[in-house]
């Protein structure tokens, strides 16, 4: 290959034929199997749209009952996990935790032939299961026992009264499960390549998801949903906004949540997300935080507006989970518990008519060197071993 066809970061090369989901950068368009994320985050549930991810419709009434009963029922976690998690540091990272425990749980879950049984224990298990591990562990670095899942609760509110111990107002359950929803899928990005990777190894796919999860912790990814909020709390008020901003850019650094490879106008997630943080405040209260991300929203449409860097999922999706009281370190884990539905679903399209990843390289390196023996070498010499 020559070196002139080499794109940095893969950029515009594609990597798969997937008929998952469509986006289009310029026009601001996401869709699932061919529907739009405005009409399923209006509409549809996380697991329904999780269906429709992996099984590429979605389901009739009776499949959908059958599917949120199962992943329902693998809820709990093996003890020996809780246990593993007592091991962990405190000052642990929830992703490094998530992605240790979801390497583990493949222990438990060896692979075996890609039937249809073999694919729905797999999504339903772990589907159920990263959200009790990410709560699990997040009890248990502050000293308390886990909170065991209630089966009596849907999803999203089970996930939460894990968190707290209190069972969430519907309302909230049903904004974090939209959240859920939108953060589902979005194409080949980093974490689904590195989980398509591991998976057209023929890995185990607890090993291709924990690849994902190492991936999606990255504050060039998943993570910047949490630096956003760092950043909000950082500028303090509306008045910091500017000042914060043009230090950050004369210093060459990055705006969190600003700004995406694919997208050239605003994501059309955080057009959605904007709505549903002006509704959850409306009704539950505002608080300032929401003030200063409009102002620098504001500030970055006229500084960075002509390189095209508009607000990203990540902008907004922090207000949110902040107001329903997640921790800011649970940000990137919730991203998680949303993407394994995608993640899963380029699982079973990878497999179904898989081909081992094995890119080729452009060499940059020397030839044909001699080898010198460790007393002939010279520090400041040509000889010196990298
Ligand atoms: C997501 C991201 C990595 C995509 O960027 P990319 O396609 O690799 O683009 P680059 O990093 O090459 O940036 C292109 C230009 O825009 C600038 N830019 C991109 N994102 C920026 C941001 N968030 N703040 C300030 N400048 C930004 C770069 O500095 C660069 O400017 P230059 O051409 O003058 O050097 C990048 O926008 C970013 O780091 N955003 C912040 C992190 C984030 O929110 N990630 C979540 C993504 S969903």
């Amino acid at each position: 290959m020559a070196d002139g066809e080499y794109k940095p970061g893969l950029e515009g090369v594609p990597a798969t034929r997937s008929n998952i989901s469509y986006v289009d950068g310029q026009a601001g368009i996401l869709e699932y199997r061919g529907i739009a994320i405005e009409e399923l985050t209006a509409h549809s549930s996380f697991l329904e749209t999780a269906h429709l991810l992996i099984y590429d419709h979605l389901p009739l009434v009776k499949d959908l009952e059958e599917f949120t009963e199962a992943v329902r029922e693998h809820r709990r976690v093996k003890y020996r996990i809780i246990d593993m998690i007592k091991s962990f540091p405190e000052s642990g990272h929830p992703m490094d935790a998530l992605q240790t425990c979801v390497a583990a749980l493949g222990m438990f879950y060896p692979i075996q032939e890609f039937s249809h049984d073999y694919v729905f224990g797999t999504v339903t298990r772990l589907l159920a299961k990263v959200p009790t591990v990410v709560a699990a562990f997040h009890q248990m670095r502050q000293g308390n026992d886990p909170i065991p899942p209630d089966d009596s609760l849907d999803r999203p509110s089970n996930f939460l009264y894990m968190l707290s111990g209190k069972i969430p107002d519907p309302k909230l359950a049903r904004i974090f499960d939209q959240c859920l929803i939108l953060h589902a899928e979005h194409t080949v990005n980093a974490s689904t390549f590195a989980m398509l990777v591991t998976a057209s190894t023929l890995a185990n796919p607890y090993s291709a998801i924990a690849s994902a999860i190492g991936t999606l912790s990255g504050q060039l990814h998943g993570g910047a949903n949490e630096q956003v909020m760092v950043m909000l709390r950082q500028i303090g008020s509306v008045g910091n906004v500017r000042p914060y901003i043009e230090e950050r850019l004369a210093k060459k650094q990055k705006i969190m949540g600003m700004g995406h490879r694919i997208y050239k106008v605003k994501d059309p997630r955080a057009i959605i997300l904007q709505k549903i943080v002006e509704e959850l405040f409306e009704t539950f209260g505002h608080n300032k935080y929401y003030d200063i991300a409009l102002e620098v929203e504001k500030v970055c449409d006229e500084l960075l507006g002509s390189k095209e860097i508009y607000p990203n999922v990540d902008f907004y999706s922090g207000l949110i989970y902040d107001k329903l009281g997640i921790p800011e370190e649970l940000f990137t884990p919730v991203f998680a518990i949303a993407r394994i539905a995608g993640w899963l679903a380029h699982w079973r399209e990878q497999l179904s008519d898989n081909r081992l990843f094995r890119p080729t390289q452009v060499y940059t390196g020397l030839r044909n060197q001699p080898y010198i023996h460790s007393d002939r070498r010279h520090p400041n010499s040509s000889h010196e071993l990298h």
